[in-house]
C-alpha cells in the first residue's frame, strides 16, 4: 500500500490551502507562487494611462469615420502584427462603417533587442485591396522601414487609396518621406511597452503604455 510522509502531507495540504485563498482575490496559483513575475516592476514610468489611450482611440475611430463615410469604395483595414493587436481590437469596434481586414507580419526586431534591423514582410500578402481603400494600422511608427515597406508593396496592388494609422510617433526619428495620415500621440524617443507593444515579446499585455526600464534590455 502507497503511504504518504505525515509530515508532506500535512504541507501539501497547507499549500493548496493558500493557493485556493489566493485564487478567491483573483491571484493565479503561479504568480501566487512567484513563478510569474509581475509586470509592474519592469515600467519605470507609465507615459499614457489606459483612459486616455481610450479617449483617444475614440477620437481616432471618429476622424477616421469622417475619411471614409462618403466614399464609393469599400474599406480594407491592414493590420501589422502583432504590435497591432489590442490597437486594433479597440479601433475597429468603433469604426461605424463597413470594412474587411487583413493581418501581415513584418519583421524588424530579432528577439531581444531594441534596434529594429530593417524590415520585411513574413509570408504571403493576402489582402483583398485592388479597388478598395486601404488602411495600414501599426502600434509605433519609429525609423519609418515598416510603413515604407508595407504601403510600398499594398501600392502596387491596385487599391483606391492608401492611408496609415499608427497609435504613437517618435518624432524625433521619423525620416521626412514617411507619414502617418492618422496619429494617436507623439511620444519621446524611449523605448515603451504595453498595449500591444512589446520587448521580446512581452508585456504587450501591461494596459497602459509605459518606458521600460532601461537596465532591462541594456545587455542585449
Ligand atoms: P519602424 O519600422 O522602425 O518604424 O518600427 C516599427 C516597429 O518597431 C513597430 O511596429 C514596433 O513593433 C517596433 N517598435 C519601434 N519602437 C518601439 C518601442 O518603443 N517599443 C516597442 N516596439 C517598438
Ligand atoms: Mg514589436
Amino acid at each position: 500500500m502507497l503511504r504518504c510522509n505525515p509530515l508532506l502531507g500535512k504541507r501539501l495540504h497547507r499549500f493548496w490551502q493558500e493557493v485556493g485563498f489566493l485564487r478567491r482575490f483573483g491571484v493565479s496559483a503561479d504568480a501566487a507562487r512567484g513563478i510569474i513575475p509581475p509586470v509592474d516592476d519592469d515600467i519605470e514610468r507609465i507615459l499614457i494611462p489606459r483612459e486616455r489611450i481610450a479617449r483617444r482611440v475614440a477620437e481616432l475611430a471618429d476622424e477616421i469615420g469622417r475619411t471614409y463615410s462618403d466614399s464609393a469604395a469599400a474599406l480594407t483595414v491592414v493590420a501589422i502584427l502583432s504590435g497591432s493587436v489590442i490597437f486594433l481590437a479597440d479601433l475597429m469596434r468603433q469604426l461605424p462603417i463597413r470594412m474587411k481586414i487583413g493581418l501581415i507580419t513584418v519583421s524588424s526586431y530579432a528577439g531581444a533587442t531594441t534596434t529594429s534591423r530593417g524590415a520585411s514582410i513574413l509570408g504571403e500578402l493576402r489582402v483583398d485591396v485592388r479597388g478598395r481603400h486601404v488602411l495600414v494600422v501599426d502600434d509605433i511608427l519609429d525609423t519609418g522601414r515598416t510603413l515604407r515597406l508595407v504601403t510600398a508593396e499594398l501600392r502596387q496592388r491596385e487599391p483606391v487609396s492608401v492611408r496609415t494609422c499608427v497609435l504613437l510617433r517618435k518624432p524625433a526619428k521619423v525620416p521626412p518621406d514617411v507619414k502617418a495620415d492618422f496619429v494617436g500621440f507623439d511620444v519621446e524617443d524611449a523605448f515603451v511597452v504595453g498595449y500591444g507593444l512589446d520587448y521580446d515579446d512581452h508585456y504587450r499585455n501591461y494596459p497602459d503604455i509605459g518606458i521600460l526600464r532601461p537596465e532591462l534590455y541594456a545587455s542585449a
